[in-house]
């Protein structure tokens, strides 16, 4: 029998994950089969217990989950430890190991993918929710000058950039419209484009050399994207990342990273 996976979310029914993960499978010569799993709001611990139960090997998590899945894991990595969230569940010898691969996913898009390295740049990060969380630690190992972290609640921004100490002379806080200066990167980690709404920042901020990438992705560019377009910056959308983070969390459950650009170009197709 093929080894199980699934991703666990709800809503689930939109996930492209079982799609990218077939890709991969495939393609490496693995023996996994990956299904969508609808967990109750209230019943994501059942979920993961019947899961483990049934013999499952691990398991994606998306929304809403992503913070009850590292209260529920028996041990963390430290990537999710730092991002006090998980997306890939590994269950192995009676643990529930709980990583997070959503912020390496999005530096090897920006890094790999549209060749931008982030050593010695500056960088605007729009958010200070659970995503801009999760790519504050991979995105502080690539060696940034700065990041700036702007958010519409400052007290959020404040407690973020508390929680890495360490780091705190390379980050620095602020509102949206008191950004300041230029940059390299400006990355959007908000939910607003879920709402069409574009986080109220100067457009001084976007122009040409700038990579501006909406972590959200659609049919459609996302708002942010074609504002920042609009004031002359290479846009992305969050395609790229999605692929990337699976293509990591394939890495931890089969030892073997998928190559994810042919599988990027038939997801771009596909839509
Ligand atoms: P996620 O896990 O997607 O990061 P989250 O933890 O709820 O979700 O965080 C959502 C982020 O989007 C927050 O930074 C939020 O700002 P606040 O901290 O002020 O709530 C931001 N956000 C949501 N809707 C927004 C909007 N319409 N304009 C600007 N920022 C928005």
């Amino acid at each position: 029998m093929s080894d199980l996976y699934c991703v666990i979310g709800n809503p689930i029914a939109h996930s492209k994950s079982p799609q990218i993960h077939a890709a991969y499978a495939r393609q490496t010569g693995q023996d996994l089969a990956y299904e969508r799993c609808l967990a109750p709001l209230d019943g994501f611990e059942a979920t993961v217990r019947r899961l483990v139960a049934e013999g499952y090997r691990g398991a994606n998590v998306t929304l809403p989950f992503k913070l009850e899945a590292a209260r529920l894991a028996t041990r963390l990595a430290p990537r999710a430890q730092a991002a006090g969230a998980v997306n890939t569940l590994v269950f192995e010898q009676g643990e529930i190991v709980g990583d997070n691969t959503d912020g390496p996913g999005l530096v090897a898009d920006i890094v790999r993918n549209a060749g931008v390295p982030l050593g010695g740049k500056r960088i605007l990060l729009l958010g200070a929710g659970g995503a801009a969380r999760g790519a504050l630690l991979p995105m502080l190992m690539e060696n940034p000058r700065q990041i700036v972290i702007a958010n519409r609640t400052l007290a959020t921004a404040d407690k973020l950039v508390a929680d890495f100490a360490a780091h705190a002379e390379r980050l620095a806080v602020t509102g949206f419209a008191d950004v300041e200066g230029s940059f390299d990167v400006v990355i959007n980690a908000t939910s607003a484009s879920l709402a069409a709404d574009v986080p109220p920042v100067p457009a001084s901020v976007f122009g040409p050399g700038v990579l501006a990438l909406d972590m959200m992705y659609g049919a459609q560019p996302t708002v942010f994207m074609a504002f920042a377009a609009s004031h002359g910056a290479e846009v992305r959308d969050g395609l790229g990342m999605l692929v990337e983070q699976a293509a990591e969390a394939f890495l931890l459950w089969r030892g073997v990273r998928p190559d994810t650009a042919s599988v990027m170009a038939s997801m771009r197709l596909a839509r």
